[in-house]
């Protein structure tokens, strides 16, 4: 047996951080952190140990070493101790041990290599930037990008100055006046093709603006593509809307992968969002060697994006809402996101954040709710861009209203997904 609980309990003691404070700053409960302290909790997950790591500052590494997850030579999790896991725990082991061999010093240099890359990107329906920042992080440089909602506009020139951005319907863009680019990007509109969207398809004026992807293809002939859309795309029209995209981009050259990524399991960001990301490359030979990232443990919680201590505007509480009794009587967890639907309201089991939607601000549907220290309220819309992994130095410009904030959010994408694709994209484009 390991001493990891002994070797947890002299840190957090020596540091002060009663064991109420430390379960509130990790979300792991009061008693589970009791039994990995005295010994009773054989087998602290390894994901508890890397939150607690974090929160004294300590290597996450040496504690799973301690706590006999990793061998020290092979920097891998022990056979024999994988066997104590269940189906569940195992996935999350291996995708830490995954991890890690991905930052084993080598790989790290290699990703920081292919990071030095003067790849040029240009964004169709560019919302308010999530994917432009995902491939900014993975080194590239964005040159060109287009949005026809003006407040959208207002956010994106707000984060990312005034130099490129082409406000308008795409449908009215010459693609030669689109400088040359490596990779064009487009998370094109998703109602026409979503379950919730009415199930539309291509008769659906928006469901044409796919063409308008394609027509840009045509004549700009980029090395590489990423689509983006809700995990529906696939099985829409039992499936034809989806034959015709990838038939349309084969016929354009495009050699064609896609896959369905959840945020939390690939992002390490609290949010259950599903999305389908389509990569096509025109060479084979990187068609070939892409390889859509590995799952990763999701080590943050809803705390490290909502601080409960926060008293927030009043607009945002539901104290006085003729809703509250019965919010009241069915929101007990601290640790979750619910959804309010209209008649009932969500808990959200697995303690992530619940997809986000465009129509979360408007009332009725969707809208994110939790519990602070002060009573129920809506997330802000600060806090649903941190639930789609937005950079801390991304803010909202002043004059746009709460719900345009709340669409912009809900319509985006989570940025730390697109990083690891851009990453992955742009190792597999590299000579
Ligand atoms: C699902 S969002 C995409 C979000 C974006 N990819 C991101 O990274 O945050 C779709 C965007 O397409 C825009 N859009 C819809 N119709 C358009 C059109 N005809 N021309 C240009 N943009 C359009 C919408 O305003 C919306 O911001």
């Amino acid at each position: 047996m390991s001493n990891i609980g002994n070797y947890l309990m002299k840190i957090r003691q020596e540091q002060q951080i009663s064991i109420r404070q430390l379960a509130k700053l990790t979300g792991i409960s009061h008693s589970e952190i009791n039994k990995i302290e005295n010994g009773e909790r054989e087998n602290p997950s390894p994901l508890h140990i890397k939150s607690i790591a974090k929160v004294f500052g300590i290597s996450q590494i040496e504690c799973l070493k301690i706590a006999g997850y990793i061998d020290e030579d092979a920097q891998y999790p022990l056979p024999d101790f994988l066997s104590n896991f269940s189906p569940e725990e195992l996935e999350q082991v291996q995708a830490y041990a995954n991890f890690l061999r991905s930052s084993n010093k080598e790989e790290q240099k290699e990703t920081q290599d292919t990071m030095k890359n003067n790849l040029k990107v240009a964004s169709l329906f560019a919302g308010i930037g999530g994917i432009c920042y995902g491939f900014k992080q993975a080194g590239a440089e964005v040159v060109w990008a287009n949005e026809i909602d003006k407040d959208a506009c207002k956010t994106y020139r707000h984060n990312f100055g005034n130099d490129y951005l082409i406000e308008g319907d795409i449908k009215e863009v010459n693609p030669e006046d689109i400088p040359d680019i490596d990779i064009l990007n487009g998370g094109f509109p998703c109602q026409a093709f979503s379950v919730a969207g009415y199930r539309k398809g291509f008769d659906d004026e928006r469901g044409n603006l796919f063409f308008e992807i394609t027509r840009i293809l045509e004549v700009k002939r980029p090395r590489a593509i990423l689509l983006e859309n809700v995990k529906n795309l696939e099985g829409h029209d039992h499936g034809n809307t989806f034959k015709v995209i990838k038939e349309q981009l084969e016929l354009l050259g495009y050699h064609v992968h896609h896959k369905v990524l959840n945020t939390m399991e690939y992002g390490n960001v609290p949010q259950h969002r599903e999305r389908i990301y389509i990569v096509g490359f025109l060479s084979k030979q990187a068609y070939d060697k892409f390889i859509y990232p590995d799952k990763i443990p999701l080590t943050k919680t809803i705390h490290d994006i909502v601080d409960v201590t926060d008293r927030k505007p009043l607009g945002l509480y539901y104290t006085n809402s003729k809703y509250y009794p019965e919010l009241k009587e069915t929101m007990i967890n601290k640790n979750t996101v619910y959804q309010w639907r209209r008649v009932y309201c969500r808990e959200n089991k697995s303690n992530v954040c619940p997809t986000l939607t465009a129509n979360m601000g408007t009332g009725g549907h969707n809208v994110p709710l939790i519990i602070d220290d002060y009573d129920i309220r809506k997330l802000t819309p600060e806090e649903c861009v941190g639930f789609q992994g937005f950079p801390p130095e991304f803010s909202f410009p002043d004059d746009i209203s709460n719900a345009s904030k709340y669409k912009q959010a809900g319509n985006s994408v989570s940025v730390p997904v697109i990083k690891r694709i851009a990453e992955a994209m742009v190792k597999a484009l590299a000579d």
